[in-house]
């Protein structure tokens, strides 16, 4: 039986592993992680992450070949395969600080996977790391290696939170980057025939190491410009009276474009696309290549102009100031289906109303109060309670919303921002609201309240 331990409990280590286990009953997977509360969530009925799909799956096969551990070292010695899916940020001091991914979790597993390892391994990574990684990683590895054989495999993840049980049953491609020699090629087999489980063998992509690490800083950097790109043909939009989504409709008819990822929002969020841009910039400046480093850097710009200029147009809609004045916030995750706020525009957004004295109510059924209070580090006392509404899903929060005894209790003029062009907006405006839609035309009252950015 193929032993498999992921080093890693988190949003890609319990999710990937848990279909791993579902998918090949006959492999035994084991899910380490220094972190004992994190351990006992995901052996518990209430999983750490929320996931659509992912409770039956990690139901279905925990405490049969799937199992959550603490005891990092000896699980790290029985496997065969390891993956290592510890985080990666940013680096918040030091050498390359803002911009380089701080591979402290990283190294410190390796140096614990050459202590530990009796046995040949195959050490796969999975987190997201500058490439050339691989190399660091061997050396750590080899140092001191006692006869045993490691191959470093790269097979970044793709899976979208909200959606990671779906794109894990059904990846549009799983890479798998291996050194070019026979042991390289032969765990580079190995772990090929673990996804053949379930993945036709043509979306099983095979590369050099390099390659495949850098496909994955690539994907992330392609799919946020494009995000980027729509955000600022929507500030183009709210000028000249186009409409975004039209716009957007209409170049994704475009098979060379494709209608995926181009709706116009309050700007990206989640704890990759920022990040993995940013290590991106830094490997360009590492590597002599400025231009290329600056390129990569306006996806970053256009994504934090998008964030004020949603702030910006809030305040100035309302006479420029929010001072005293009462904002609900709905929804605080950085995208539906998902309680992970890291990188969420609305941290930004309430930060930005908080900072202009407004009083800020703010509601996500998948995050509590705790956590967006550690998010906006902030006293209790600067905003109102969070409002006690207690359906458990976003569709469900908008079945709920009876926007016409909303628009009664509240002040007037009454206002609704939407950062996500969800609302339907030509209802509000007849039931008396002022409606402001990302990269739509303006209200007359907001055209004559211009934000300056
Ligand atoms: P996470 O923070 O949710 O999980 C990482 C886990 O690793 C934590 O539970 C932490 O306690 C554990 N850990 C750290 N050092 C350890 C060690 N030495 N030994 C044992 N456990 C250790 O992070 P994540 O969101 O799962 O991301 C992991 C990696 O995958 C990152 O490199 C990220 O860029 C990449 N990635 C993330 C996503 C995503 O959607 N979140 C998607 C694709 C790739
Ligand atoms: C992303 C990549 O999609 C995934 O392949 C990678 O493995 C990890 O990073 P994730 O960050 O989980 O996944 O979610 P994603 O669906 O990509 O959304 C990221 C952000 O972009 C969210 O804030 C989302 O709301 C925003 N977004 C997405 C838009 O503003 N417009 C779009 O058209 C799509």
């Amino acid at each position: 039986m193929v032993k498999i331990c992921c080093i890693g409990a988190g949003y890609v280590g319990g999710p990937t592993m848990a279909v791993i286990a579902i998918k090949c009953p006959a492999i035994e997977v084991v899910v380490v992680d220094i972190s004992k509360p994190r351990i006992d969530a995901w052996n518990s009925d209430t999983l750490p992450i929320y996931e659509p799909g992912l409770d039956d799956v990690v139901k279905a096969c925990r405490g049969k070949n799937l199992f959550f551990s603490t005891d990092v070292e000896k699980h790290v010695a029985e496997a065969d395969i390891i993956f290592v899916s510890v985080n990666t940020p940013t680096k918040t001091r030091g050498l390359g600080a803002g911009k380089a991914a701080d591979l402290t979790y990283w190294e410190s597993a390796a140096r614990m996977i050459a202590d530990v390892s009796k046995s040949d391994k195959i050490v796969v990574e999975k987190s997201t790391v500058p490439v050339k990684t691989a190399e660091a990683i061997e050396k750590i590895l080899t140092h001191n290696s006692k006869g045993i054989n490691y191959q470093i495999l790269s097979n970044p993840e793709f899976l979208a939170e909200g959606t990671a049980i779906e794109d894990l049953f059904k990846p549009d491609r799983v890479l798998i980057g291996g050194r070019e020699t026979p042991g390289g090629q032969k765990a580079v087999q190995a772990l090929k025939e673990v996804y053949a489980h379930w993945v036709p063998e043509a979306n099983i992509i095979t590369t050099n190491l390099w390659s495949a690490e850098l496909s994955k800083l690539a994907a992330n950097a392609f799919l946020a410009q494009r995000i980027s790109s729509v955000n600022a043909m929507s500030a183009l939009c709210e000028a000249t009276g186009a409409n975004v989504s039209e716009v957007s409709y209409a170049i994704g008819k475009d098979s060379r474009i494709g209608p995926k990822f181009l709706n116009a929002s309050v700007g990206f969020g989640g704890s990759c696309f920022q990040k993995d841009i940013l290590n991106l910039v830094y490997i360009c400046e590492c590597n002599g290549l400025p231009e290329v480093a600056n390129y990569w850097k306006q996806v970053i710009k256009i994504n934090d102009y998008q964030k004020s200029r949603f702030v910006n147009r809030v305040v100035s809609s309302m006479f420029n100031t929010v001072s005293g004045k009462k904002i609900a916030v709905l929804g605080f995750a950085f995208k539906k289906d998902t309680g992970d706020t890291r990188e969420t525009p609305a941290i930004d957004v309430c930060k930005g109303l908080v900072g202009d004295k407004a009083q800020v109510s703010i509601y996500d059924p998948q995050v509590t109060e705790e956590q967006i209070q550690r998010d906006l580090a902030m006293n209790k006392f600067d905003w109102d309670h969070p409002m006690h509404l207690q359906p458990t899903s976003p569709t469900a929060v908008k079945q709920k919303l009876d926007y016409q005894k909303i628009f009664d209790n509240m002040q007037k003029p009454a206002f609704v921002f939407d950062g996500r062009n969800v609302v339907d907006a030509e209802k509000l405006r007849e039931m008396g609201f002022i409606v402001y839609s990302i990269g739509k035309p303006l209200d007359g009252w907001l055209k004559d309240m211009p934000a300056v950015a």
